[in-house]
């Protein structure tokens, strides 16, 4: 057994589902799943029921995090048309703004230009904007970036064409980061026709082509790996209109560690990616005395029902996996060993 200590990792997309999605997940069992996963801050997103659009919504939530989150946890601000003149007031209660520009789970969607523009035009620009663009809407982004001259970050991207726009952006000196998820990195859409709803997320799993390119790019223009946690029950899975979204806490460093075994990518990269840039990015604060403990060569088995998650799936169960968690400590004190969360609710800090 050989232990390796790593810095604390950070999410900055994951769905915790509060408020009215509480069934699927909780601040008590997604920081749970996270500190299981070696992170130990994440960023919520808005796609809530109702979303995180105003500021006393946001403020509520922060409230249930508060008293409930086993890891640090900070949120998103969604954009909606409805709510765009309580933008900068829920400004002061979010880490960024989310801008949904194409379909996924939930309502929120900004589809007016002029929405669109006053998100540019009323968000603090020392906060990030980060935005769900598929296929062309990138461009769009890349566009707004170049135009106010101020950070996009785009989410979960997963199509060649994407990441190729995107390192052309970057060459120019435009001021665009973006994320890859592990599903789109371990999975293509032969996945899907095997799993069937259980594979089915957006973006949508890809070609072969397109995961290659998201491999060519993992050692320059990606900037952060994301999990994209996404929860939802077996039984919603298992309905006629399931929802896209695959759980991603639990099984995000376990991939990385077994590519760093493979010799596809080194250690020092993927602590870049899933600590280093997603703090200097989303200007997140320093979690002092804050490290996991993993045994890098240690070989586990995925299994749906050592999950901490609520959903207690995982399109990757039965797959064995090289790298495990042994450790966390967040602020000097022991928050998880030995598979179990030991730290008591509300000991996560609410950015
Ligand atoms: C997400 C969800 O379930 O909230 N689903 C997904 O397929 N990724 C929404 C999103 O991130 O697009
Ligand atoms: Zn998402």
């Amino acid at each position: 057994m050989s232990q390796i200590k790593l810095p604390g990792l950070i999410d900055v997309h994951t769905h915790l589902r509060v408020p009215g999605g509480e069934h699927k997940e909780d601040f008590a069992t997604g920081t749970a799943a996270a500190l299981a996963g070696g992170l130990t801050m994440i960023l919520g997103m808005p796609n809530t029921s109702p979303p995180l659009t105003t500021r006393q919504r946001l403020a509520d939530t922060r409230a249930n995090a508060q008293q409930n989150a086993y890891c640090d946890v900070g949120l998103f601000a969604g954009a909606s048309r409805e709510f765009l003149v309580d933008l900068p007031n829920a400004a002061q209660e979010a880490v960024a703004l989310k801008i949904y520009l194409n379909d996924t789970f939930g309502t929120l969607r900004v589809d007016t230009l002029p929405t669109l523009l006053a998100c540019f035009e009323t968000w603090p620009r020392e906060k990030l904007i980060a935005m769900h663009a598929e296929g062309q809407s990138v461009a769009v982004g890349i566009g707004l970036a170049t135009s106010y001259q101020r950070p996009v970050h785009f989410c979960h991207i997963s199509r060649q064409e994407e990441i190729e726009l995107i390192a052309q952006a970057k060459m120019r000196g435009l001021p665009v980061t973006c994320e890859v998820t592990p599903h789109h990195l371990f999975m293509t859409e032969a996945d899907f026709k095997r799993l069937g709803p259980l594979a089915d997320m957006r973006p949508k799993l890809a070609t072969q082509a397109d995961v290659d390119a998201l491999w060519a790019h993992l050692d320059s223009t990606i900037d952060c790996i994301a999990t994209d946690h996404a929860p939802h029950t077996l039984a919603e899975k298992q309905s006629e209109n399931y929802p896209p979204g695959i759980a991603g806490l639990e099984t995000s460093l376990p991939l990385m560690l077994t590519a760093i075994q493979e010799n596809r990518i080194s250690m020092p990269r993927v602590i870049e990616l899933m600590h280093t840039n997603p703090r200097r990015i989303f200007k997140l604060p320093l979690q002092t005395d804050t490290y996991i403990e993993i045994d890098p060569t240690a070989e586990q088995t995925i299994r749906n029902e050592a999950m901490h998650s609520k959903c207690g799936w995982t399109p990757f169960a039965g797959q064995t996996l090289t790298g495990r968690v042994e450790r966390v400590l967040l602020r000097g004190q022991t928050a998880f060993e030995a598979g179990q969360v030991v730290a008591i609710p509300g000991s996560g800090v609410v950015l």
